[in-house]
Parts: structure tokens; sequence; C-alpha cells
């Protein structure tokens, strides 16, 4: 386990329910974290006789995992020096850095030195969630798989984020003054969701359609006109619950695909959808959406095996097989 904060946490969790997979190690730089037994730091009321510490490089020489599974930040700037040190050990990566879900668009140079690192360590690389990873992009792109024509792909996501965890609902300025959230779109530092140009990218390179451009609106907060909350945050009538952030590809000049994605506490109807205008058409619905965390912990899990299976280099979902559930003994799915 290479982070061991929200999401990390849960995975953990859920790992060590799983068979045929074992936790060897475990690596964080809260303070708060670092020694402490990994079962402490998960709230398990047992010793997992794992130490959390911050020398991963040591870590990973001593327990030589078959993967890693990282989740420290959302961007490829920030988790690129740590996805690099992993791989130089020689072991596998399913990372939830959304940058690293299709990180051609982020910084193509970088990715391409990942990807030429991982292939020379024989490795590989996997960026991956629930969103960017399944919803909004290897979902889309398999509903395209009836088709033989398209004209637009739209896809939207709604969510309350009152039942996320409290990393997520401050990402997205819940609780936050209309004011407050201003200022801290303006300095960064709140992000919002961070992926749709990832995932309309992934998109588009699985149908071989060149771009224009992205464009992303600018993120809108969404306001609540009654007090809502959740057991983590409460917001007041009038202040932020959310938010809504909408990209588009641009190609020969028209929309052609085009994401909404809507977070906010209170959201009365939770959905995914997909509509693909086309010939046929093809629409679907889930509903309610898709729980954000659990999906993204299963997502995770479910990639190890195809991970340790793939070729060599950074891959992205689209380069994987069909993503599938790996809900019996995890040493089933692996291929010797
Ligand atoms: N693709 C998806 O669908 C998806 C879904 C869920 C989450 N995510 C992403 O996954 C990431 C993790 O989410 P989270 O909610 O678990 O965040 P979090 O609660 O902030 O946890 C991150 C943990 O990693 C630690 N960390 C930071 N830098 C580190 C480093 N260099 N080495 C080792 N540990 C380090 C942090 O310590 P400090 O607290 O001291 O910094 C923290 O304990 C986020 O970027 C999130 O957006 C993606």
């Amino acid at each position: 386990m290479y982070g061991v904060g929200a999401v990390g946490t849960l995975i953990a969790k859920f790992l060590l329910e799983k068979e045929g997979v074992e936790i060897v190690g475990a690596v964080d730089t809260a303070k708060d974290k670092v020694g402490k037994d990994l079962g402490d730091v998960l709230g398990l009321g047992r010793k997992l006789t794992i130490k959390v510490t911050d020398d991963a490089d040591l870590l990973l020489r001593q327990a030589k995992p078959d993967v890693a599974i990282h989740a420290t930040s959302s961007f490829l700037k920030d988790t690129y020096s740590q996805i690099a040190a992993i791989v130089e050990n020689g072991v596998n990566v399913v990372s939830t850095c959304e940058e690293l879900s299709y990180p051609y668009i982020t910084d193509r140079k970088l990715a391409e030195k990942l990807d030429l690192l991982a292939k020379r360590h024989d490795v590989t690389v996997l960026g991956t969630g629930i969103n960017p990873g399944f919803l909004m992009d290897t979902l889309v792109i398999t509903l395209t798989a009836p088709c033989q024509k398209i004209e637009k792909i739209e896809a939207t996501r709604v969510m309350n984020a009152a039942t996320r965890r409290l990393p997520f609902q401050k990402k997205i300025g819940a609780g936050l003054t209309p004011r407050e959230f201003k200022k801290k779109i303006e300095n960064k530092q709140i992000t919002g969701h961070v992926g749709l140009e990832q995932s309309i990218s992934m998109i588009a390179d699985a149908l071989a359609w060149k771009l224009d451009r992205i464009v992303g609106e600018p993120v809108e907060p969404v306001m609540t006109k009654k007090a809502v909350g959740s057991d983590n945050i409460k917001v007041k009538a009038g202040n932020v619950a959310g938010l809504r952030q909408k990209a588009k590809g641009i190609m020969k000049g028209k929309e052609i695909i085009v994401l909404d994605f809507q977070a906010y506490i209170g959201a009365e109807e939770e959905y995914d959808a997909v509509a693909i205008t086309g010939i046929p058409n093809v629409k679907q619905k889930i509903h309610p959406c898709v729980h954000g965390d659990l999906g993204t912990i299963s997502m995770v899990v479910n990639a190890i095996p195809k991970v340790i299976n793939a070729q060599a280099g950074l891959v992205t979902m689209k380069d994987l097989p069909p993503p599938s559930a790996a809900i019996e003994d995890m040493r089933k799915y692996v291929s010797l």
C-alpha cells in the first residue's frame, strides 16, 4: 500500500478480506501514521505487524511485492517520482492518480518517460478508479462497440456527495460560502473533479478521433436552498453544497464528446448516464449512480490481476482486457 489516506485505507481493508492476496507493507508520509502499525492506522482494533514507513525505496527492495497500490495525489507532477521509484524496484503499479488515467494529455513527455521506464523494468503501470477510470471513459468506450457511426457522445454523472469521504467533500467545496468557493477555486486550494480531460482523451483515442481541442468550462458552485449535510460536513442554506463541471471534446468545430459531472450534497436524483447519438443510438442509465468510493476500491483491486498479466509499460484502461470483477481468490485471475 502506497498512501494510506481515505482511499488507501478503504482499499487496504478490502484487500485484507480477499483471498489470494497479502499486504506486505505500507508507505505514507503523514506524521500521524509513520511508525504506527497498519492495523492501528486502519482502525482495525488489531495489529497487522506491518509498520507504516516513509521509506518507500527500502520497503520495496525488502518486501518485493507483485504490485503497489498507489493512492497519494491527483496530479502527475506530484506522483511521477513516487511511481518511478516503484517501477525502478521492478514492481507493477495500480494508482488512483486521476491524471495518470490518461497521462498523455497531461504531460506527454513525462508519460513517455514513464512508459519507457516501465518497459525497461518489465512492469506495468495503470491509473484507474471509478472516474476517471470507468464511468465516463471505459464504460463509454465499451458502449460504442455496437455502433457503426457516431455523431456525438454525452456522459453525465450526478451524485449526492453526502455519502462520500471527507477529502472528496472538501475537493468539491461543500460547506463553503460562494465567495470562499470562488477564491479557493481561483487560487487552486480546491481543485474540483480532476479527470474530465483525461476521460475525453481516452474516448477519442479509442475511436481514433483527432480532436481539435478539449474545452473545460469554468467550475460552477451548486448552492443549496435548504440546510443539508452529512456526518462530516454541514452546509447552511445559501452556501455551496458541491459543484458542476463540464468538458467538451471538439472535432471539426462540433462538440463531439460532452462530459457533465455534478457532485453536491443533497442531489436528489443520482445517476450515471451515457447517450451515444449514432447508428444505432445507444442510451444507458445507471440509477442510482455507482457509489464513488466503493467503485474506486473495486476498480483498483479488480485491476490487480489484469495489470500483473499485462504487457510491460504505461497502460490505460482502454489497453487492458474488458474490466471485470475479481471476486474469487485473486490467484485464479493471474496467468503464470
Ligand atoms: N480515479 C478515481 O476515481 C479516484 C477515486 C478516489 C480517489 N482518487 C484520488 O486518489 C488520491 C487519494 O485519495 P484520498 O482521498 O485517499 O486522499 P488522502 O486522504 O489525502 O490520502 C493520501 C495519503 O497519501 C499520503 N501521501 C501524500 N504524499 C505522499 C508521498 N509522497 N508518499 C507517501 N504518502 C503520501 C498523504 O499524507 P498527508 O496527508 O500527510 O499528505 C495521505 O495520507 C486523491 O488524489 C484522489 O483524488 C481517485
